[in-house]
């Protein structure tokens, strides 16, 4: 079992310490927020995650697991895990800031060889240069290794556990073979290749999923104009293999801290070695169209939206996280603001960022409640208990039931047997 320390305690971070300690590793987690490490030193989860808490807790009970902020804390381990954030700027590419400072404290940590293994996602070159900036801080040897993650959230134990594969990209041997042990508990394939693959892997993966996501809502477009079903187009599609039945699921877009993200960081790397990637930047056009869909379908069917009561049902990116960042519900809800529109919202885990973000919406308690009196509703995000909210309910709670369904939540045969207007996403209207 090895000794391994895991810089940044964000979602992948953590998930990934945790995940090694329970497989036996001894794991010391450190980030720079003293909040955060006094909260997880008792015990509890900063991010929602489910088994994660219990996870915790077993595993600093079997003393693998604790956590930290004091570099100091980390020098003897083997090997030493970057996962701290790159968030994006304002050109779309990522910012380097926070991994540079996190190698330079390791740099001036560490008093044995190490092998460095990046997590994080960074443009391709840079775990090259991250080697060498910590080699020219450091007497030791540095082993560099670029071992991107390909957790979701929301299932991100369950990847982690049972994912499609690990990808190691290193140009030494030995800290290859490092890593393959780390890992061999786990009983998923690896790859191994060189950094730059390695670190290009991540960003063509999740390019590659945006553009089915698009693609498919392209399609349903097209669906609309000519009476099609999207949802029979992709099951079609899906049962060919080489296609896939994932990812063809038609809605408001994606979005999130990794897809938006990632796709823009992609256009401007391939830009930086002059390539333009035609094909992606259609991929992000078609995604903002998307986010905005809905609003247009309600302009067309109400013409002005100037004091109409609106219900959004769903703020998170998607189900099973709190998370809101680059959501479509915040276009969503700032373009109903800006044509006047008088919005209630409800969603089972986002609403206290939600509520920061926007004083002027109002928020309910439950799906019920959000219902009582609105003119129109929509579904931005398919959380169980909204996906499974009986169509009567719309019914009775609404004026007169006018449905939106960004999420195709609900069969056409069921909705055809309710007295309601709606529409869907690449599907007939009814009503
Ligand atoms: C994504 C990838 O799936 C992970 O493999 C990757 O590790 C992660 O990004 C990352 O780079 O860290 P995540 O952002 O958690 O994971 O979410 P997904 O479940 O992939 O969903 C992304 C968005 O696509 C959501 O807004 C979702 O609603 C949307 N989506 C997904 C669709 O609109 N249609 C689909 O068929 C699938």
């Amino acid at each position: 079992m090895k000794k391994i320390a895991v810089v940044g305690t964000g979602y992948v971070g953590l998930v990934t310490g945790v995940g090694l300690s329970h497989i036996g590793h001894e794991v010391t987690c450190l980030d720079i927020d003293p909040v955060k490490i006094d909260l997880l030193q008792k015990g509890r989860s900063p991010i929602y995650e489910e088994s994660l808490e219990p996870m915790i807790q077993e595993n600093q009970k079997q003393k693998r697991l604790s956590f930290t902020s004091e570099y100091e804390d980390i020098q003897d381990a083997e090997i030493v895990l970057i996962a701290v954030g790159t968030p994006q700027q304002q050109d779309g590419s990522a910012n380097l800031t926070y991994i540079f400072q996190a190698a330079e404290r390791i740099a001036k940590t560490i008093n044995h060889d190490v092998t460095v293994v990046v997590k994080s996602t960074v443009p391709v070159g840079t775990c090259q240069r991250l080697r060498n900036y910590i080699q020219d801080r450091t007497p030791f040897s540095i082993r560099m290794v670029s071992n991107p993650e390909f957790l979701r959230e929301g299932n991100a134990l369950k990847d982690l556990f049972e994912g499609d594969r690990i990808v190691i990209g290193s140009g030494n041997p030995e800290a290859t073979q490092q890593v393959m042990e780390m890992y061999s508990p786990f009983d998923i394939p690896m790859m191994t290749t060189d950094l730059a693959s390695a670190e290009l892997i991540k960003y063509a993966s999740n390019a590659f999923l945006a553009t089915k996501i698009s693609f498919i809502n392209e399609i349903s477009s097209i669906c609309e104009k000519v009476g099609a079903n999207v949802e029979a187009v992709a099951k079609g599609m899906g049962m060919d293999r080489r296609i896939g039945s994932s990812f063809l699921q038609a809605g408001i877009g994606y979005g999130g801290s990794c897809f938006p993200k990632d796709t823009k960081a992609l256009v401007q790397m391939a830009g930086n070695v002059e390539h333009q990637f035609d094909l992606l930047e259609s991929v992000i056009h078609v995604n903002n169209k998307q986010q905005n869909k809905l609003v247009d379908q309600m302009k067309e069917r109400c013409g002005s939206l100037v004091g109409k009561r609106i219900t959004i049902l769903g703020l998170a990116f998607k189900p099973g996280t709190d998370d809101l960042r680059e959501a479509p519900s915040l276009v969503i809800i700032d373009r109903l603001l800006r044509e006047g529109a008088l919005i209630t919202a409800y969603d089972p885990a986002a609403m206290p960022r939600a509520k920061e973000l926007f004083p002027a919406v109002t928020f309910a308690s439950n799906v019920k409640e959000a219902l009582m009196g609105a003119e129109l509703a929509a579904i931005v995000t398919e959380w169980e208990e909204i996906k499974e909210l009986p169509l009567s309910h719309y019914e009775e709670s609404m004026e007169e039931a006018i449905l939106f369904d960004g999420r195709n939540c609900y069969s056409l045969e069921e909705v055809m047997e309710h007295n309601m207007e709606y529409y869907s996403v690449g599907r007939p209207a009814i009503g």
